[in-house]
């Protein structure tokens, strides 16, 4: 599935935001920034997509910073096109 940057940056700016902050450069003591993260570098599309499902609790022993990332941010309604979507958008602003 081909993800369309503008797209996933408009669901971006409604679903995700809230954690990652504007341009998606993180936020303390809530979401990640993607534009430094070496972990989206490291992964496929299908990769990010089947991690936008799940999440990583607080729990996971892969969670760096004791907040959880919710399955698809807190948003169960996101269907698989606008998750390839938000990929698309998340990979144009990674540089790690
Ligand atoms: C309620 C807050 C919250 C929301 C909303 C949220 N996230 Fe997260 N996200 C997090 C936290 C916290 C982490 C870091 C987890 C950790 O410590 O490893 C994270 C991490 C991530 C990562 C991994 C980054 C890395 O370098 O490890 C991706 C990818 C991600 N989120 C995607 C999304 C997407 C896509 C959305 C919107 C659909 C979203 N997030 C919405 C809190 C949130």
């Amino acid at each position: 599935m081909v993800g369309d940057v503008a797209k996933g940056e408009a669901d971006y700016n409604q679903y995700c935001i809230a954690c990652h902050g504007p341009g998606a450069t993180g936020v303390q003591g809530l979401g990640k920034s993607w534009v430094t993260s070496e972990f989206i570098k490291g992964q496929t599309d299908d990769q990010l997509v089947a991690f936008i499902k799940v999440g990583r609790p607080a729990s996971d022993p892969a969670n760096t910073t004791g907040v959880d990332m919710p399955p698809k941010g807190g948003n169960p309604a996101l269907n698989d096109q606008q998750l390839y979507d938000i990929v698309a958008y998340m990979r144009s602003i990674n540089k790690p």
